[in-house]
């Protein structure tokens, strides 16, 4: 039986347009064909991700779902799938060199994040990760997985998600790779900023 997602929060953009869209924990069925649908059409998801195949079709979905990751969805008003973020369990990638305070290990958990066309670009993607990450910091998950901080890997020129992840208080801790990737490491001792 398919569990309905929770809604946790009601993000506005702040344009004119005045948009509302709502945050939940979960995904419908509908939502994970969206989810396809969008990945496999959205050049900006290529370019900087591996989401084509990740979420090829139902069954690499499924797989990939089964790795016990914190789903969190951001939907419009009439329910679409407007942006997606996950958290899962995985440590710093022993490939990447980085200057942290603590060993790559100390450092557990990473996490995703996705807006979609119709979400995009309304200065939506801060406003949605502070949101996901104060509910995720309330799950068992969260606060049974020895942690000093949550990891993330990008490429140094995604600005938006650069912009994005620093506004929330990453701090960008290696150089680029040679695929330009970096890593970035929000600490556990830094306090999310207010809404
Ligand atoms: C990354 C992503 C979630 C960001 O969402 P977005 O809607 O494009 O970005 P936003 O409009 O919320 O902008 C994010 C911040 O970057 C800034 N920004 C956006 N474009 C910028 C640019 N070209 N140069 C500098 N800053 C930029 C914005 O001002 C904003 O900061 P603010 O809200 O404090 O003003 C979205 O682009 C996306 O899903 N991309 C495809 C998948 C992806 O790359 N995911 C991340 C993989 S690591």
């Amino acid at each position: 039986m398919e569990i309905q997602p929770q809604l946790i929060g009601i993000l506005n953009t702040s344009n004119k347009q005045r948009e509302t869209f709502r945050v939940y924990e979960g995904i419908t069925d509908s939502q994970i064909d969206q989810l396809i649908s969008y990945t496999q059409s959205d050049p900006l998801v290529s370019k900087f991700t591996s989401d084509r195949k990740r979420f090829l079709n139902r069954d690499m979905f499924t797989v990939w779902r089964e790795k016990k990751r914190s789903i969190y969805t951001l939907a419009d008003q009439n329910g679409t799938l407007a942006g997606i973020m996950w958290f899962g369990r995985k440590e710093i990638s022993p490939s990447v060199v980085v200057h942290i305070p603590r060993k790559s290990a100390d450092y557990g958990i990473t996490f995703a994040i996705r807006l979609y066309q119709n979400a995009r670009g309304k200065h939506l993607a801060g406003k949605f990760m502070r949101f996901v990450f104060q509910a995720f910091k309330q799950t068992a998950t969260y606060q049974t997985i020895p942690h000093n901080g949550i990891w993330v890997k990008t490429s140094v020129d995604n600005l938006p998600a650069v912009c994005a992840y620093r506004s929330l208080g990453f701090k960008e801790v290696s150089i680029p790779d040679e695929k330009e990737k970096i890593v970035m490491i929000l600490e556990e001792t830094t306090s999310l900023p207010i809404q």
